[in-house]
């Protein structure tokens, strides 16, 4: 049995899918289990509880071989923020880990996590590696850039919905973005190929653009063109500390549009694709077609 904390995110529903096409069986932990009924069957178990419960991640690594952390605490549905998810979160799932019968536990981290990044997601990250490392379990750490996915539904979904889009800042930083699946086709290696046990994976995707580069891939794949605002740097850095007592997860998006615009966010994968050839990398113009135009001609 494999535990997917954050089995019904974006990079965990793809790798969910991945391992029971290969007749393995995965318990989701969610904190809302209707949001993963859909993926109910024989193969996939759904328990409910969130990670910063020490009980009820106890009772959902009970009997697991595998345990994979997709968690994080920074978007989607009621962040509770990276100190209390990607911190305390995967504290607690690797102290079941190593009380239960878990032998092997991949941690999805960030590519740059580091104790002086400017951002807490990337500095809980970090933590969560050296706590992982030092804990005496076998482990494999994959380390993913921005997700094409993440961003898509940010910059590219209103172009195509409403003809509009927003960059947050100047727009001109290359930053490198990968497919979720590609990411997902790492961990479901993670998880079969003992050869990545103790190995630390950077998983980059083709192309470093810039949030500009992003919007644009969108109107030349789609064939629509639309209107890019951008939301000026300074009022954003002013935004991130105002907001921070009233709104701390707006705050810490906010903030997190500045380092993106800002800070080098770029990435060379020619070492994955040397070592990990079986995994092709996906462009976003794929993966615009794939999401988006193919749905709209089906
Ligand atoms: N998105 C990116 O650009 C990006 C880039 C690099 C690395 N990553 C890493 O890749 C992994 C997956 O990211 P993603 O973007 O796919 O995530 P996502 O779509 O934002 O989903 C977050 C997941 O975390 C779970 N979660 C959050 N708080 C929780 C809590 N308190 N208790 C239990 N579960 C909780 C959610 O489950 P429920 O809501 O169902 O409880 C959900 O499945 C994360 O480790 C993330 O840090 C993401």
């Amino acid at each position: 049995m494999i535990l997917i904390a954050g089995g019904t995110g974006t990079l965990g529903t793809e790798v969910v899918h991945l391992l029971t096409a290969r007749g393995l069986e995965v318990r989701i932990l969610t904190r809302d289990p209707a949001r993963a009924e859909h993926e109910r069957g024989d193969l996939v178990e759904i328990v409910s509880g969130d990670v910063q419960d020490a009980r009820a991640v106890e009772r959902a690594v009970a009997g697991t071989q595998t345990v994979i952390s997709a968690i994080q605490g920074f978007g989607g549905i009621d962040p509770a923020g990276p100190q209390a998810v990607d911190r305390q979160g995967n504290t607690n799932l690797i102290r079941a880990a190593k009380e239960g019968e878990t032998d092997h536990f991949i941690l999805v981290s960030i590519q740059g996590a580091a104790p002086d990044h400017p951002m807490e997601l990337f500095r809980m990250k970090h933590l969560a590696e050296e706590e992982l490392k030092a804990s005496g379990l076998t482990w494999t750490i994959i380390r993913p850039t921005a997700y094409m996915e993440t961003w898509a539904t940010l910059i590219g979904e209103p172009l195509l919905k409403s003809g509009r889009t927003r960059i947050f800042g100047r727009g001109n930083n290359p930053i490198n973005f990968v497919s979720a699946h590609d990411v997902a086709r790492f961990v479901e290696l993670a998880v079969v190929d003992p050869a990545m046990r103790g190995e630390v994976v950077e998983v980059g995707g083709p192309e470093n653009l810039t949030m500009e580069q992003f919007a644009q891939t969108f109107e030349a794949v789609s064939g629509k063109a639309g209107k890019v605002s951008y939301v000026p740097l300074p009022m954003m850095r002013l935004m991130s500390v105002l907001m921070r007592p009233i709104n701390p997860t707006l705050a810490r998006q906010i903030h997190a549009g500045v380092v993106m615009d800002t800070h080098d966010s770029s990435f060379d994968p020619s070492e994955t694709i040397r070592r990990y050839p079986q995994v092709p990398l996906t462009s976003l113009a794929e993966v615009v077609r794939r999401d988006y135009v193919a749905p709209m001609t089906e």
